[in-house]
């Protein structure tokens, strides 16, 4: 018996933000951002619209592509790091939201890494027992963005992504995933401030610790390695090539990233979901986002072998092989 994605959704807030309106908050131009990063626009959520809204959304959406009621679910697992509060859960608002009566519900933090963890979860609950898990990755990263910082506030965007994950017998479902997680790496993304190290504080504020930093450069090298590292060790694991696969679908954090892993792995562009160009890095929600676009473009059929690649802060790096 294997887990198999029974349906997919996503939702992003209708308001985008393109360069050119960056060119006019911070010392940057359209020009320098779509060759650094291949980023043109992302959404940003509206004023009051929090990371369960954009969730229930994208997890309504699925449910319907899966043809199950919310009532069917055993477990909702939210992957984020923008959750409405620091408690409760936002799975429990989202749980609430969809009226998922029956269903467990927790969010899961491992950054951009958050929806290949959490189908991870997903993948060893369903194989013990339960039928149907929904898996939401769901990001208000504009909530933690500095929008005078020109090195970070271009990259990011907001968004949900879902998938229904069910009991299945055959052949087809998550053959693997693989996670690794290196915290000596912990300085190169985070958002110092706000936490039990250092709470809220008129400090924390002023020295703007609420916000992202991040170490850009070396950022780009190790998620350059480890995503080719992890691709090769999921391909290896299921004694797998880089040409068996139909579509890689990766964290789109960085087009020149991007570009650079698929080089190493030896694989053609057209084999690569990407659309970081309108949505910029959405963290956990960027893969089931593309994922989603992915299925309902065709380019995702039965029997379609997919991989899904990850990395984030942590640091962390993620992947998963699914047989459509
Ligand atoms: N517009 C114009 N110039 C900018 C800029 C912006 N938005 N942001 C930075 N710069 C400047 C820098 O200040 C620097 O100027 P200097 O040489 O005068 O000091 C110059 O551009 C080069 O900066 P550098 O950081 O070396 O650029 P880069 O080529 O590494 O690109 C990133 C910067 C952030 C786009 C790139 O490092 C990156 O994408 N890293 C990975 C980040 C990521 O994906 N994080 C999320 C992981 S989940």
């Amino acid at each position: 018996m294997r887990a198999r994605i029974t349906g997919t959704g996503s939702y992003s807030p209708s308001n985008v933000l393109t360069n050119a309106d960056l060119e006019r908050m911070v010392a940057t131009s359209d020009e320098w951002i779509r060759e650094r990063t291949g980023i043109r626009e992302r959404h940003i959520a509206g004023a009051g619209e929090a990371c369960s809204d954009l969730a229930v959304q994208a997890g309504k959406r699925a449910l319907a592509a899966a043809g199950i009621a919310p009532t069917d679910l055993d477990m909702i697992l939210l992957a984020t790091c923008t959750g409405d509060y620091p408690l409760p859960a936002t799975a429990c608002l989202v749980q609430h939201q969809l009226g998922a009566t029956k269903a467990a519900a927790c969010d899961l933090s491992a950054a951009c890494c958050g929806f290949v963890y959490a189908l991870s979860v997903a993948d060893a609950y369903v194989k013990t027992g339960m039928r149907h898990v929904l898996v939401i990755g769901s990001e208000v990263m504009s909530a933690i963005t500095d929008w005078t910082d020109r090195n970070t506030c271009i990259l990011f965007g907001d968004g949900a992504g879902a998938a229904v994950i069910s009991a299945s017998d055959g052949e087809r479902g998550i053959l693997s995933t693989h996670l690794r997680s290196d915290g000596n790496l912990c300085e190169l993304i985070a958002v110092p401030g706000g936490g039990s190290r250092t709470p809220p504080s008129e400090k924390v504020i002023a020295e703007r610790m609420q916000f992202i930093k991040m170490k850009g450069n070396e950022t780009f090298k190790v998620a350059v390695r480890t995503l080719e590292e992890i691709a090769r060790e999921t391909l290896e694991a299921n004694h797998l090539r880089v040409e068996d696969l139909d579509l890689y679908v990766p964290h789109q954090a960085n087009m020149r990233i991007l570009k650079a892993v698929v080089d190493r792995l030896g694989l053609p562009l057209e084999k690569v979901m990407l659309n970081l160009d309108r949505y910029g890095n959405t963290s956990a929600a960027s893969i089931p986002i593309a994922l989603d676009e992915a299925v309902r473009a065709g380019r995702i059929k039965d029997g379609s072998l997919v991989m899904l690649g990850a990395f984030g802060a942590g640091l962390t790096w993620a992947s998963s092989l699914i047989r459509w």
